[in-house]
Order: C-alpha cells, then structure tokens, then sequence
C-alpha cells in the first residue's frame, strides 16, 4: 500500500480533493472535492444506496434536515453526554483527553467521574503526557463536541441550535412518519447519507477524520427477540458489500468493542477496521443501538414510539441495528486499496469499474478525427460519466487513465472513419479489441451495474 503521503499528492495531483479554501492560505483538516473526487464519492454513495436500500423491499431512504429541533439532542443524550474531558500539557502544548491517559497509563476506568476526582487520580499517580513526558497538566475542562450555531437573523437574538453530529437521530424522529406513510411492517430499515458535523479534538489523517464529513447510516428496527440475528446480519452484509466493490479482505477486520468503549446507546458494536498506510482504524461501526433511542425521544417529545404488530397484536418499541458508514471515510480507503504499481504501467487506480470515476475515455489519435470522436462522446455520455482526451501520444494517454482507474478507453484509430469502428483499450487486462460503434451502448451497458 501507497504512503499517507503518495495518497494525499495523489489525490491532490489528480482532481480527487484539495484542500479547502486554499487561495486564503486553508481552513485546517477542511477539504474539497475536485471534479474526480466527487464523481467517486456519488458513485461510492450509489452502489450503498443500492445494496441498503434498493435491494431491502423492507428498507426506505430519507433525507432530513441538517438543522433539528435543540431537544432531538438533549434526548438522544449528545447535550451532556456528547463532551469529552480534555487537559493541556503545559510544556508542550499538546490536547488529551484525562479519561484516556487515566485508563492507559493506570489501567482505571474513570467512568462518572468528576473533573476533580480526575484531576486528583492523576496528580497522584503521576500520570505523564504522552507526547513528552511531563506531568504539567492544565485543569481539566469540557469540550462540546457538537457545532452550535444561531437560528434566528438578529445577532445575540433567536435561539441556539446545534449542527447534527449524526444523521441517525434524523431517522429516529421520523420513525412512525415513514411507517405510517408508507404502511411499513417491522422489520424494516431507514437509510439516509448526509453531512455530520462535529469539533474533533484530533482531527487529521487527511479525510480521515475531519469536522465536516458524510455519514451513509441505516436504522434497522426490529422484534426485541429477533435483535441479535439482524446485528450479525447486518455485520456480515456490510463486509460482503466492502469484498464486493473489491476491498482486500486481508485490509479489513472486525473488531469487537471493549463494555467501557460502547456509546451510550449501544449495548454491542463491531467496527469494520481497514488497515490505513497510518494504521488499523475504524470504517463502519455496526451496532446494537437497542431500543435507547425511541425511548429517549418517547420521554422527551411525549410521543408514542410504540410499534403495533397487526399480525401478533404484540406492542414493543423496537430495537435498532445500526450500520453508520463514514462516506469519505470509505472513498480513502477505496483509494487506499486500489492504488497499485504495476511492473510496466506505473500506477494504476484498480478501482471496481461501477466506482470508478470516469467510466470511458474518447480519444481521438488525430486532429481530423475529433469531430468523429466528439459524436461518438455523445452518443454515450447520457449513459456513462465519459471524458475526451486528446494530448500526448496515445501510451502517455492511457497512462492517465490508468492513473485515475477509467476502465475502459475509447480510442478512435486510423481506420474508425473508413469502417466506422473503435478500438476499445480494456484497464484491467491492456487487451483491445475493435467493434462498431452501433454496438458500443449495448457493449458498455453489460460492464457496469449502474
Ligand atoms: N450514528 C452512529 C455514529 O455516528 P460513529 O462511530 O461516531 O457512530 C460512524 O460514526 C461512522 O462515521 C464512523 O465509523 C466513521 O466512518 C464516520 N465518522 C465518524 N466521525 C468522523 C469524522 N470526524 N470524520 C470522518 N468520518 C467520521
């Protein structure tokens, strides 16, 4: 595997991600999608749409809003509870969080806490940064890991609301909507993708871990007693969908969460970790959220959650499986995956085709051809996310594209305007073979599933 390094120049090189407001000097850990960049991430979003909801008869898709009512977070617990407990080494001017250096360096898990009791525990048994070895600690303070922002024109006026830090509390308020609207049997799923927002202490590692970023989450309600089959259900659906789009299984493992690691909602989680060039870290966390949720939002909205079954007359507020996805979380690891040397050809993006960002390449060999090629590029772009090449030798071209992961080129040769056919380069093989461009369509629709 490429360096975080190679990646990142990669990436930049190549118009997948630049960093954000660059022409200002940037905005730390802040990126944007370049013209490649974007077409993976909506390619990355579509093969998960199609595997969570599409292929589900029993799942839906939803699209909340970014902004929600101030009391959706005091119930689902992140007012409060979303906060971490963070100190400064004073010599070297580091963050850490006291609860993690307590429980590393003393083996103690200070869950309930005080901040006083914390910072005591780690005077006494000389607790040391990480980073230096000091023990020159600041006190302790809260940090609210959730964006605040104000509704309401006038400055200092108006109400505070927060900015989601996930799209699932979307779904869990409108759980007896899509039911009802939809006249929706348990079990069944809601999917949704969309920007979460949080202020990471660590932000970093490129696209990582970043403050704004895009979560693809499914919220699975269920039968209580049917809760385990569909956790391991869904755990294994979710790596076959990662060896499917072609994601090495020996880059990805699951990894049981510790009791004293589980969020507050989640009475087991999995993550799907991939070995990143930094480290093995989490992709897809999968968890039993159980029925916490709908019952805080019970208790808070004073609506009744309750799910009916019209077949056993059995009420129950359902439990809930969660696989959350961070969408450019999973576009790194993609690149990460795909991004191969090989012997003769340089660097090639070996990207499952329904992912790659440019699906063909027209490339006329000369200048007289170009009208020709430009009709052949449209006969197709209403079917297939194309681009047209025409500088450099035709070697220099189709390692460009092999660069980027196109599969397939389009090269219009010597004798396409005698015999009205093109010369089709495969990425995967370097094979070539001629057709007819009648029959181009029906040949490009056969190579990719959407
Ligand atoms: N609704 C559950 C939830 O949000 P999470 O483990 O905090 O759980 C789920 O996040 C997924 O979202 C992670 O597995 C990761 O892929 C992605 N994610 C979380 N924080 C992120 C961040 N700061 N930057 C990029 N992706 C992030």
């Amino acid at each position: 595997m490429k360096t975080m390094e190679e990646i990142v120049n990669y990436c930049k090189e190549n118009g997948f991600l630049f960093p954000g407001s660059q022409i200002y000097g940037g905005l730390a850990n802040a990126w944007d999608y370049g013209p490649l960049g974007i077409e993976l991430k909506k390619n990355i979003q579509e093969a998960w749409w199609k595997k969570f909801v599409q292929e589900h008869e029993e799942n839906y898709g939803l699209d909340a809003a970014i902004l929600m009512n101030p009391n959706v977070w005091v119930a689902s617990g992140h007012v409060g509870g979303f906060s971490d407990p963070l100190m400064d080494c004073k010599d070297c001017k580091t963050r850490h969080r006291a609860d993690h250096l307590i429980e590393e360096q003393a083996k103690v898990n200070p869950a309930g806490w005080s901040f006083e009791k914390m910072e005591k525990f780690i005077k006494d048994n000389g607790i040391k940064c990480p980073n230096c070895g000091s023990t020159n600690f600041s006190e302790i303070k809260e940090f609210q890991l959730m964006f605040k922002t104000q509704q309401g024109v006038v400055s200092g006026e108006g109400s505070e609301i927060y900015l989601r830090p996930e799209t699932a509390q979307g779904i869990f308020v409108n759980f007896k909507n899509v039911v009802r609207s939809m006249r929706a049997k348990l079990p069944m799923g809601i999917a949704q993708v969309g920007k979460a927002f949080r202020n990471e202490i660590t932000p970093g590692n490129f696209i990582f871990r970043t403050r704004e970023f895009e979560q693809m989450e499914l919220e699975f309600f269920c039968n209580p007693c049917e809760a385990n089959k569909w956790y391991e259900y869904w755990k294994e659906t979710c790596m076959n969908w990662l060896l499917f789009y072609g994601i090495n299984k020996d880059y990805v493992v699951f990894r049981d969460h510790e009791p004293t690691e589980l969020s507050h909602y989640s009475s087991g989680t999995a993550d799907i970790e991939f070995k990143f060039p930094f480290g093995q870290s989490e992709l897809w966390g999968i968890a039993n959220r159980t029925d916490y949720d709908l019952n805080a939002h019970m208790k808070v909205s004073k609506e009744d959650l309750t799910y009916h079954d019209p077949i056993t007359n059995e009420k129950y507020v359902p439990y809930v499986i969660e696989p959350s996805l961070g969408l450019n979380r999973m576009l790194l690891a993609f690149i990460c995956n795909a991004l191969v040397n090989i012997e003769d050809r340089g660097d090639v993006l070996m990207i499952h085709p329904d992912l790659a960002p440019i699906k063909i390449c027209i490339l006329p060999l000369q200048k007289q051809q170009i009208d020709f090629a430009h009709d052949v590029y449209k006969k197709i772009a209403n079917k297939f996310v194309c681009s047209f090449e025409t500088s450099g030798n035709i070697g220099k071209r189709y390692k460009r594209q092999d660069l980027i992961g196109t599969p397939y080129c389009v090269t219009i040769d010597f004798d396409s305007l005698e015999d009205n056919m093109v010369t089709i380069r495969d990425r995967n093989t370097t094979e070539q073979i001629r057709i007819s461009i009648d029959e181009l369509e029906n040949y490009f629709e056969d190579k990719f599933n959407f």
